[in-house]
């Protein structure tokens, strides 16, 4: 299947036998579990998809907190976008419970790598790339790729599911989308976060191989584990196409010694970012948000 834009508008495909697709990002095709489903009557197969459903329900309860950008918001257009944002993730909180009901299953505390991954960042360089961008980028191969893919679609609760999965999907790819075009807006402002925000892709990349081993004893004989490593290459060259297409990532990987230096600006500018508090802006940038106070309009209107 050829890869799709990466955007609100994309089309939904629908695979002939396959239950719905969702065409790929921009940056590369969707990736092929090769018709590989769990069970959803076994009780292994249960609890991992129970795990990872666990994992997405806790991501959608943080990214309510993107609410809190709001305060911070630097124009009316950020303003609208974490409203509207905020109320989509809260959308998206009630409708994985939804699914935890039709599955009959309970979810379980979050894995602590997702927790580390899902902390609110106040530092709005950060913030964009980290989140909306990357994060929110890697949900949505998780709900494009995992769940739509690998739920059966012979079990009758799962139509229901894929078309609430559908309209998640769809939403995501609003939130990918304002974390890109600021993460450009900002490098085209400030080029010296190309450096860190690499720096710090590396680091991501490298958290990538410690899941596959992580399930490698079980992914054997699973028919839809044992496509872990492939589907975690998947994801690692995407985000490495995504960075290259956002600017920050070089076109051939540098050496180890480059590679150290920028994960050690991604650190520090990491560091920074724990240390970093909202401002508010609104109050002092309404009037010409709104359109006042600009040349060519009266200064004031007499009686
Ligand atoms: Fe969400
Ligand atoms: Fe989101």
């Amino acid at each position: 299947m050829r890869a799709g834009p990466a955007s609100p508008s994309a089309e939904v495909g629908l695979a002939a036998g396959a239950g719905p697709r969702y065409p790929g990002p921009m940056d590369a095709p969707p990736y092929d579990f090769g018709g590989a489903t769990f069970d959803l009557a076994s009780p292994s197969d249960r609890e991992l998809v129970r795990f990872i459903l666990s994992q997405v329900l806790y991501g959608e309860a943080t990214g309510v907190y993107c609410g809190k950008s709001l305060y911070a918001a630097g124009s009316l257009e950020a303003a609208r976008f974490y409203l509207r944002q905020a109320r989509q993730e809260l959308n998206h909180l009630e409708l994985f419970a939804d699914v935890f009901r039709k599955l009959e299953m309970e979810p379980m505390p979050a894995h602590w790598v997702v927790k580390l991954l899902s902390a609110h960042n106040n530092y709005y360089p950060l913030k964009v790339m980290m989140e909306h961008a990357l994060g929110e980028g890697m949900v949505l191969d998780i709900f494009r790729e995992v769940l739509l893919q690998t739920l059966p679609d012979h079990d009758p609760r799962v139509a229901d599911i894929k078309k609430k999965l559908l309209v998640v999907c769809r939403e995501e790819e609003e939130h990918v989308a304002w974390g890109e075009k600021e993460t450009m807006r900002l490098l085209a402002e400030q080029p010296w976060l190309r450096t860190p925000y690499y720096g710090l892709l590396e680091l991501q990349l490298s958290v990538a191989p410690m899941i596959v081993r992580a399930f490698a004893a079980r992914a054997e004989g699973h028919p839809v584990l044992a496509h872990l490593p492939g589907f975690v290459g998947y994801v690692r060259a995407r985000m490495w196409k995504q960075a290259q297409r956002l600017g920050f990532a070089p076109a051939e990987r540098p050496g180890l010694p480059r590679r150290v230096w920028a994960m050690a600006w991604g650190v520090a500018l990491f560091v920074r970012s724990q240390f970093a508090r909202s401002h508010s802006r609104l109050e002092h940038i309404y009037i010409s948000e709104l359109g006042f106070g600009r040349p060519g309009l009266p200064a004031e209107v007499g009686p």
